[in-house]
């Protein structure tokens, strides 16, 4: 048994990542300032510190006694960081800076930071590899560059071993479809519940590597427990790419629906095509994805059923 510290555990990511954590008989705390999570998607078992880690003396706090810390709080939204710059940065950078030198003092055996795909930007070369030149396109982007170069820069100075996943477009159960900044998925999969039009930004030809959360969970405690990898950063997706156009298809053949999408100007900030490479994870971690993208959406529509299309709950 071992301390974990989820940051954003009250997340989407963070409450499946403390969910597994505890079902492995770990001792989990989760840190959470409820800016995007939510009290009901916090697990039993799981100890709970209302935290603003943008404080350096609450993230001090937080990581106390801990082993490792899976650091997954952030304001995670493309859109978002592009209309407020200031208020992303500071949960994105300076809460991550916060909880680097907290688990550096408190010499914690491993951080893994949750990265994103979004640090390729537009590179043209597909799949895209960890070794590729990152082109930030919007502060959200430059914030998760900073938040790994941060974490690679503690391993060096300061030995705390640090692990970065770099997240391709997660979704499944418990992805909260209620904001305007929501992942595509969820906002599609409410639509079509509601039998609404789902909003399509551009042409919908635009591609990603959508990873169902199973999958993500179980990259990330690899890479918080597998050894001799300290200072590495690891895609964690699938290695597909589908079209927004794709995506909606196969969810309106899911749902029973055919409603017909509203096309509306592509976003800035936007990035046209991402997929993974994954073989660097796969070699180094064991890492494979074991839930593809339909089955995925399978259970994720069912959990959004259940929940009413509209409030994230248990
Ligand atoms: C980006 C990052 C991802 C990060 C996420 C956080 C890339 C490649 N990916 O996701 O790593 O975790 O931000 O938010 O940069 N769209 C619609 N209709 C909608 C909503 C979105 O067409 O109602 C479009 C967007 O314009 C985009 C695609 O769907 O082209 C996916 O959008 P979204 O789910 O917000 O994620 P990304 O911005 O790709």
């Amino acid at each position: 048994m071992a301390n974990y510290l989820v940051t954003g555990g009250a997340g989407f990511i963070g409450s499946h990542l403390s969910e597994a954590l505890v079902k492995r008989g770990h001792r989990v705390r989760v840190a959470d300032n409820f800016s995007t999570g939510y009290r009901h998607n916090l697990r039993d078992g799981v100890e709970l510190m209302a935290a603003d880690l943008a404080d350096p003396a609450a993230a001090r706090r937080a990581v106390e006694g801990m082993d490792y810390v899976l650091h997954q709080a952030a304001i995670p939204s493309v859109p978002r960081s592009v209309l407020h710059p200031v208020e992303s940065h500071r949960a994105n950078v300076d809460a991550t800076l916060n909880i680097l030198v907290a688990a550096r003092d408190a010499k914690v055996g491993r951080l893994v930071f949750a990265g994103s795909s979004s640090v390729y930007g537009d590179t043209p070369t597909l799949p895209k590899r960890e070794d590729m030149p990152a082109n930030p396109l919007s502060p959200y982007a430059l914030h998760k560059q900073i938040g790994e170069q941060y974490a690679r820069m503690f391993t060096r100075l300061y030995g705390l071993e640090t692990v970065t996943t770099r997240y391709f477009n997660v979704f499944g159960p418990r992805q909260d479809p209620t904001s305007p900044y929501s992942g595509v998925i969820s906002l599609f999969i409410k639509a079509l519940l509601a039998g609404t039009a789902p909003i399509i930004h551009g042409d919908g030809g635009q591609t990603r590597d959508f990873t169902y959360v199973a999958n993500v969970v179980d990259g990330v405690l690899r890479a918080a427990e597998t050894p001799g990898v300290g200072g590495e950063i690891f895609n964690v997706a699938t290695n597909g790419r589908v079209s927004l156009n794709e995506l909606l298809a196969v969810l309106q053949k899911i749902i029973g629906t055919n409603a017909t999408p509203v096309y509306q100007p592509a976003r800035a900030g936007d990035v046209r095509d991402s997929q993974a490479d994954i073989s660097k994870a796969e070699r180094l971690l064991g890492y494979r994805p074991t839930v593809g993208l339909e089955e995925g959406l399978r259970e994720t529509v069912a959990w959004y059923r259940a929940a009413n299309g509209t409030r994230p709950s248990s």
